[in-house]
C-alpha cells in the first residue's frame, strides 16, 4: 500500500472510499467535505453512530461521490492509546475491502495530537492500515479478494505535514515487514524449511547492505551446537544457522543481539504431540520470522545502529535416527543437557545461539520464541510473556511494545526454578523436575546459557504469534508480533 498525505483541499483522484475517525466527544476535522460532515452529524445527533472504540458505519452513497463513507470511532478522547488508533485504522481498511474498494481517502481528528505525536500518529495510522488489509492468499486459487493500494490522509495546516509523513514512512516499513514475518508464519512447514529461511535471510540482507552468514549441518557440528544437532536428527531438511549483521552503528560499538526460534514444523519429535491443531505448529518458526522482519525494517529504514540477528532453523519430527528422551547432548561451552522431553525443543536450539551470541560481547540479547503452551495457558493471546535479568530492560521493551501495540507482561524467573532444570546425568534437564510453571521454567532453562552480566530478555509469543481467528482489525493466523517492538525498541536504542 503506498500512503500519501494531502493538503489539497478536495477528494483525491479516484478515491472511492472515505475512512472518517470520529471521537465520541467533540472530534475536530477541519476539512472534510460537507456531505460527509452533514451525514456524521446526523448519525451522531441520532444515536445511529456514538463513535465507540471499533464501532463502524457503513454509508453507500448510491451513485454520488465517494461511492462508500466509513465511519470508525475510537472512543473519547481521554482513554484514546496508541493501539486504539491502530487498531482502528485497521478496521477501517478491512471495512472498505470488505465493500470491494481498493483505495481510500481517510480523516483524522484534530484533538489526537494532543494525545499522541504527530510522527507518531503517522506511524500508527500507517502500520493500522497496512496491518489491517494483510490476508494470506498465495495457496487459494481463483479471484483473490480486493486489497486497499493506496490511502490518502487528510491533512490541513492544523497538521505538521513532514512530522505526519516521517512517521508513516516508519509505519509502513514495519508493516511490510511484519507482513513478510506473517507469510512465513502462515506458509506451510513443506515450503519453509530451514533453507527458505535462510534464502530470506540472503535476500534481505543482500538488498540492505547486512553481512548474512549460513552455517550448514557441517559448520553447525564443528561449532559444537549440541541442540541444534539433537532437534534436527530426525528431520531430512538440512539445518541452518542464520546469522545476520547490520553494522551502521558507531564503529567498535557493543551490539544489540536478537535471537529468534526457528522450528519450522514442530511435531514435538518421539515425544509426539496430539494431533489436535498440529498443523499449526508451522508457525513455530515465528520468533525466527520476527527477527528477519526487524532486520528488513532496520535495514530499510538504515538505523545507524549494530545489530546481530541469529536464527536456529531447523525441523523437530519423529524418525529412527530422531533424537530420544534420555538422550545428552553436548553444547560448545561444555554444558551437558539430558533430553526429559523431545518436544521442549525450542529452547535447546536457544542454548546454542545464547552461546554463540557471546562472541559479539553484546549490550542485549533479546530472544523471541514460541517457547510453551503454558504462557498461553497462563496469559492466553492478551500479551506475549516477557522474562528478563534486568529490570530496566524490561520495562523498556514493555513500554516500547505499549506504543507500537503489542502488549507484553512482566513474568518472574524464581531461582527455585533454576534448581529444578538441573539433571541427575548432566548439567541441565530441558524440563522441571516438579510440575507446574511452564513458561518460567522454559525462561530459568534459557537463563542457565546467558553469561553473568548480560542484559537479556525472552519474549515467549507463543499465544500471541498466532491468531485462532479473524477479527475486526485483522486476518486470523500468524501475527508478525515482535517485529514493531524489537524496530521500535532498536531504533530508540
Ligand atoms: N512450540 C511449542 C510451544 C507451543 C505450544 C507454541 C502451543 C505455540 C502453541 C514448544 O516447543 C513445546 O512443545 N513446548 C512444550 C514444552 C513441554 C514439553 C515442557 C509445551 O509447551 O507443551
Ligand atoms: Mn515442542
Ligand atoms: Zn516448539
Amino acid at each position: 500500500m503506498t500512503i500519501k498525505i494531502d493538503t489539497k483541499k478536495s477528494l483525491p483522484k479516484g478515491v472511492r472510499g472515505v475512512v472518517v475517525l470520529t471521537f465520541s466527544d467533540k472530534s475536530t476535522q477541519t476539512w472534510l467535505p460537507a456531505n460527509i460532515k452533514n451525514i456524521l452529524e446526523k448519525a451522531k445527533k441520532s444515536g445511529a453512530y456514538k463513535s465507540k472504540k471499533g464501532e463502524t458505519l457503513v454509508v453507500p452513497q448510491f451513485g454520488k461521490k465517494p461511492e462508500w463513507i466509513f465511519f470508525i470511532g475510537i472512543g473519547d478522547k481521554q482513554s484514546i492509546t496508541p493501539k486504539t488508533l491502530q487498531t482502528c485504522s485497521s478496521i477501517a481498511v478491512r471495512s472498505a475491502q470488505s465493500k470491494n474498494i481498493n483505495s481510500i481517502a481517510l480523516s483524522i481528528p484534530e484533538e489526537l495530537k494532543k494525545k499522541i505525536s504527530e510522527e507518531n500518529i503517522g506511524e500508527l495510522v500507517a502500520k493500522g492500515l497496512e496491518l489491517g488489509s494483510y490476508s494470506y492468499t498465495a495457496y487459494k486459487s481463483g479471484k483473490k479478494p480486493t486489497i486497499v493500494k493506496s490511502a490518502t490522509i487528510f491533512s490541513t495546516k492544523e497538521w505538521n505535514v513532514s512530522e505526519l509523513k516521517k512517521g508513516a514512512r516508519t509505519g509502513i516499513t514495519i508493516a511490510k515487514a511484519t507482513n513478510i514475518a506473517r507469510d512465513y508464519g502462515n506458509a506451510p512447514a513443506n515450503v519453509v524449511t530451514p533453507q527458505v529461511l535462510a534464502d530470506l535471510a540472503k535476500d534481505i540482507g543482500k538488498k540492505n547492505k547486512q553481512k548474512v552468514t549460513i552455517l550448514n549441518q557441517k559448520q553447525i557440528e564443528k561449532e559444537k551446537m549440541g541442540g541444534i544437532l539433537g532437534v534436527t536428527a530426525g528431520s531430512i531438511h538440512e539445518a541452518k544457522f542464520i546469522i545476520m549483521e547490520h553494522m551502521k552503528g558507531k564503529k567498535g560499538e557493543a551490539p544489540i543481539v536478537i535471537i529468534g526460534k526457528g522450528i519450522t514444523f514442530d511435531s514435538g519429535g518421539i515425544s509426539i504431540k496430539p494431533s489436535n491443531a498440529m498443523d499449526e505448529m508451522r508457525y513455530d518458526m515465528s520468533g525466527g520470522g520476527a527477527v528477519l522482519g526487524a532486520m528488513k525494517a532496520i535495514g530499510e529504514l538504515n538505523l545507524a545502529v549494530n545489530v546481530v540477528a541469529l536464527v536456529p532453523a531447523t525441523e523437530n519430527v519423529p524418525s529412527g535416527t530422531s533424537y530420544k528422551p534420555g538422550d545428552i547432548l553436548t553444547y560448545a561451552d561444555g554444558t551437558t543437557v539430558e533430553v526429559m522431553n523431545t518436544d521442549a525443543e525450542g529452547r535447546l536450539i536457544l542454548g546454542d545461539a545464547l552461546i554463540y551470541s557471546r562472541k559479539y560481547k553484546p549490550k542485549v540479547v533479546i530472544d523471541l520464541a514460541t517457547l510453551t503452551g503454558a504462557t498461553a495457558v497462563a496469559l492466553g493471546d492478551f500479551a506475549t510473556a516477557i522474562f528478563s535479568n534486568d529490570t530496566e530492560l524490561t520495562e523498556n521493551l514493555i513500554k516500547v511494545g505499549e506504543q507500537s501495540g503489542e502488549k507484553m507482561w512482566h513474568m518472574p524467573i524464581p531461582e527455585q526454578y533454576s534448581e529444578r532444570v538441573k539433571s541427575k546425568f548432566a548439567d541441565l534437564r530441558n524440563t522441571s523436575s516438579v510440575p507446574g510453571g511452564g513458561a518460567s521454567t522454559a525462561a530459568a532453562f534459557l537463563k542457565a546459557f546467558v553469561k553473568k552480566g548480560t542484559t537479556w530478555a525472552h519474549l515467549d509469543i507463543a499465544a500471541t504469534a498466532w491468531k485462532m481467528a479473524e477479527t475486526q482489525d485483522s486476518a486470523a493466523g500468524s501475527t508478525g508480533v515482535g517485529v514493531s517492538t524489537l524496530v521500535e525498541y532498536i531504533k530508540k536504542a
